[in-house]
């Protein structure tokens, strides 16, 4: 899909498919206003008679109207203006383009809010690229076509940035959405590759010959019971110069998650392809960070394995030595995810990184406590915590810190090893599993983003098909612009 600037051509104006957003219980915007000035009023007797009432997903066609120029005009509803904002922008976009993009169209101008601000306005392009592309991947007929053109008020530095971000959250939300049968750490690894070629990044692949060789222990007793073998991807980007400091983005990559020994159910095991988000993300991520040529020194690091199980399993009881040399008791062969990211957030650590930000769905328990659309934040060190949550604010993506107050510390020792890979019992897993990971990322300012909520919609919703979301990848390109600036 093109993006471009709404020019003054009224010729170009008048072919587009004029999309005008209303916000609720409140006097017409002036561009509404002239719509409805040259449709004797349709917009207000729409209104008065409540059959539009400019409700958030609202989308109502006015065919014969004349829309300024326009020959066809929809009216969005905006909700109030007050709680317009990014996470609702992106929202409303997505759901607007969702519903017109179930058959081919043109030029479609998105008026959605009067002067946008940057943030809002990249919020409108990128829902708008999202809600272009629906679960299509396996389809014989595909229910979704991205328009032809895009047309947004707003500068072309800001369309340009946008569409590099919408088009990240659409190829993490691919690679998630692929079936674990051809999406496997190799494959991923092709990802990677086709990925490094088209923007520029440097891309190192560890097999797990490497892996065995760099003393990732963990992660190589999570992939014993899977036929495919595991695979490190680490892929660079070098905008900073030499003595600038160096982010490291982690994420977890179980292409699938049966829970091994300790084996799911179906109802937990149906959406398990999906435990590669965090990988996904970061992939995608860097593919931005590439694009738009930021300025800073970025590192990802994903670590690929399928949770599976077999003769040779990670067994429960196992003592597996982690990178960093801290022995760890496997209690829950379910409880993958911090043994895959214990080896690659100690590689972040010997990569002398500066900051480390991981990614990951990691736990259930992070969904019992904020629910399925907000991600759980955990850290060693405030500031940087800010810096990242005021970027996922920036975005409207939802974020909630948790407490890693150090006696949730005390729940991960060990009776044989220097730490068990479990909490005891279900209380506050999300947060045990974060104290967890920290025992593995030494002194470096750390955060980490507990995905396992919002990468993932189990059913649709206005403004996504189920599947991935590509959650977070906004944030992330976010906070690596932000902390260079
Ligand atoms: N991948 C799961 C977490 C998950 C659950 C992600 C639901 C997305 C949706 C993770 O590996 C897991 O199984 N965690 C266990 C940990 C427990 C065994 C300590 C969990 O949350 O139950
Ligand atoms: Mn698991
Ligand atoms: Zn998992």
């Amino acid at each position: 899909m093109q993006v471009e600037r709404i020019g003054n051509n009224v010729d170009e104006i008048a072919a587009s498919t004029n999309v005008v957003g209303i916000f609720q219980d409140e006097p017409l915007s002036e561009s509404a206003a002239v719509i409805d000035g040259a449709n004797d009023g349709l917009i207000t007797r729409l209104i008065a008679a409540e059959d539009f009432t400019g409700k958030p997903f609202e989308l109502v066609p006015l065919w014969s109207a004349a829309g300024g120029a326009a020959e066809q005009v929809w009216l969005a509803g905006l909700g109030p203006r007050k709680s317009y904002d990014a996470e609702t922008a992106y929202r409303v976009a997505a759901s607007v383009a969702r519903q017109l993009s179930t058959k081919p169209r043109g030029r479609v101008m998105f008026g959605l809010g009067e002067d946008l601000s940057a943030e809002m306005a990249t919020a409108v392009i990128c829902g708008a690229l999202v809600g272009c592309e629906g679960q299509d991947l396996y389809r014989a007929k595909r229910k979704h076509t991205a328009f032809n053109t895009l047309l947004v008020d707003t500068d072309d530095a800001v369309i340009r940035r946008a569409q590099c971000l919408g088009e990240s959250v659409n190829l993490a939300r691919r690679l998630v959405d692929r079936s674990p049968r051809d999406l496997y750490p190799q494959s991923f690894v092709e990802a990677a590759e086709a990925a490094a070629k088209e923007h520029g990044l440097e891309l190192e692949v560890w097999d797990e010959s490497r892996l065995a060789s760099e003393r990732m222990g963990a992660m190589l007793g999570v992939a014993e019971g899977s036929a495919r073998p595991p695979r490190l991807v680490k892929l660079s980007h070098n905008g900073g110069g030499k003595d600038a400091p160096t982010i490291a983005l982690v994420g977890k990559g179980v292409t699938f998650d049966s829970g091994g020994l300790s084996l799911k159910p179906t109802d937990s095991m149906i959406a398990m392809k999906c435990d590669m988000a965090g990988a996904a993300t970061v992939l995608a991520a860097m593919t931005a960070i590439a694009r738009l040529g930021v300025k800073a020194n970025v590192v990802g690091l994903m670590g690929m394995v399928e949770n599976m199980v077999a003769g040779n399993c990670l067994k429960l009881g196992d003592v597996l030595t982690a990178r960093n040399g801290k022995t760890i008791e496997v209690r829950n062969t379910d409880a993958e995810g911090r043994l895959v990211l214990a080896d690659v957030l100690s590689l972040a650590v010997d990569l002398e990184v500066d900051r480390i930000v991981d990614l990951a769905t990691l736990t259930g328990a992070c969904m019992v406590a904020l629910g399925t659309d907000t991600a759980g934040v955990m850290t060693n060190n405030a500031a940087w915590c800010d810096e990242v949550m005021a970027a996922a604010g920036r975005c409207g993506e939802a974020a909630w810190q948790l407490p890693m107050f150090p006696a949730f510390g005390e729940q991960i020792k060990s009776e044989v090893a220097d730490i068990k890979n479990t909490g005891n019992g279900r209380w506050g897993g999300a947060i045990t599993a974060a104290k967890f990971l920290e025992e593995f990322v030494a002194e470096v300012p750390w955060v980490h983003i507990d995905i396992a909520g919002p990468s993932f919609l189990d059913k649709s919703t206005a403004w996504s098909d189920g599947g991935a979301s590509g959650a977070f990848v906004r944030t992330l390109v976010e906070v690596v612009e932000s902390h260079v600036a």
